[in-house]
């Protein structure tokens, strides 16, 4: 306030309007212009990740707490260790990266899948010879990619498959290319299926070399990724728009919908829907896979 307005006049509304705008809504008493922008701005500069894309309120809450763990008074001050030590850059990534996936997630939709959606690809494949072009975009560590890889091994016999998994974090895409999953990865993976495709070495799942030949893992932002038109016959992002803000979750559908051929599907998460499927040429087929037009 300035020191000579008197209280309650309206030089004093038009401060604490002007105070509101530049603070952002649920950060209370803390300081009146927000260190999240430049601190998005020295990540972004450090590995690329653009935080600024991501649903700010849960990404900031989760960035603070870390924060607050590490020993940083704010993020100013942390930006100075993160810029100091690689392995904090890693540290925070895993904080903010949300991984979590397993074999078989929500097997409801692998059955749908399986029965349905697989065998309808490979039967309307371009140039009549049954495949499987697909891409697990987001893939984490490379779950999603293994049961798509057994699941349409069994729906398609010996058609031609090939996977490409692809997800921003560099620790998951070689945790992927290694193929090994924890015994609770595979809570909800079919037994039979599990012990056709996998070996448990050590107490892990290793997924066998039958699997390994259909898929391959690379690096890739979503946020940034220009695939080419019509090259896949299917695409899974599941569990993955869900930490982005409602336009560029738009937008990324849009460019995973220009990515399909025409017959292909788009299969979202159990909880998420595509906002605008008409727009992108997608025609919602059940609640999860959408059909490109
Ligand atoms: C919760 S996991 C989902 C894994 C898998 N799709 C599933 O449903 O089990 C989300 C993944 O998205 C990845 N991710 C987040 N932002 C990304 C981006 N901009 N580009 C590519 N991957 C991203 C994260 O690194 C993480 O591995």
């Amino acid at each position: 306030m300035t020191p000579h307005a008197p209280r309650g006049s309206a030089i004093d509304a038009v401060e604490a309007l002007a105070v509101a705008v530049r603070r952002p809504a649920a950060e209370g008493g803390r300081a009146l212009v927000s260190d999240y922008e430049p601190f998005c701005e020295a990540v972004r500069r450090l590995c690329g990740i653009d935080l600024l894309q991501y649903k700010r309120g849960q990404m900031e809450r989760r960035i603070r707490s870390f924060v607050a763990t590490r020993g940083a008074a704010d993020l100013t001050s942390y930006t100075v260790q993160l810029k100091a030590d690689k392995s904090e850059l890693e540290r925070l990534l895993d904080r903010v990266t949300i991984n979590v996936s397993q074999l078989w997630r929500n097997p409801e939709q692998w059955a749908v899948l399986e029965e349905r959606i697989l065998p309808d690809l490979a039967a309307s494949a371009p140039g009549g010879t049954p495949r499987l072009k697909a891409w697990s975009a987001g893939c984490s560590y490379g779950a999603e990619a293994y049961t798509l890889a057994a699941v349409a091994r069994r729906a398609l016999g010996r058609a031609q498959i090939s996977i490409l998994g692809t997800d921003i974090d560099a620790r998951m895409v070689a945790r992927a290319r290694a193929g090994v999953f924890t015994a609770d990865d595979a809570r909800a993976a079919p037994t039979a299926t599990l012990a056709a495709h996998f070996s448990m070495v050590g107490g892990a799942w290793h997924a066998g070399d039958d699997l390994k030949r259909l898929v391959r893992f690379e690096e890739g932002d979503l946020l940034r990724v220009r695939p080419a038109a019509g090259s896949f016959d299917l695409v899974l992002c599941r569990n993955t728009v869900i930490y982005f803000n409602e336009d560029v979750r738009d937008d990324l559908h849009g460019r995973l919908a220009h990515s399909l051929r025409a017959g292909g599907r788009l299969v979202v998460g159990a909880t998420e829907r595509v906002s605008q499927p008409a727009r992108h040429g997608l025609e919602p087929e059940s609640p999860f896979v959408y059909r490109k037009s």
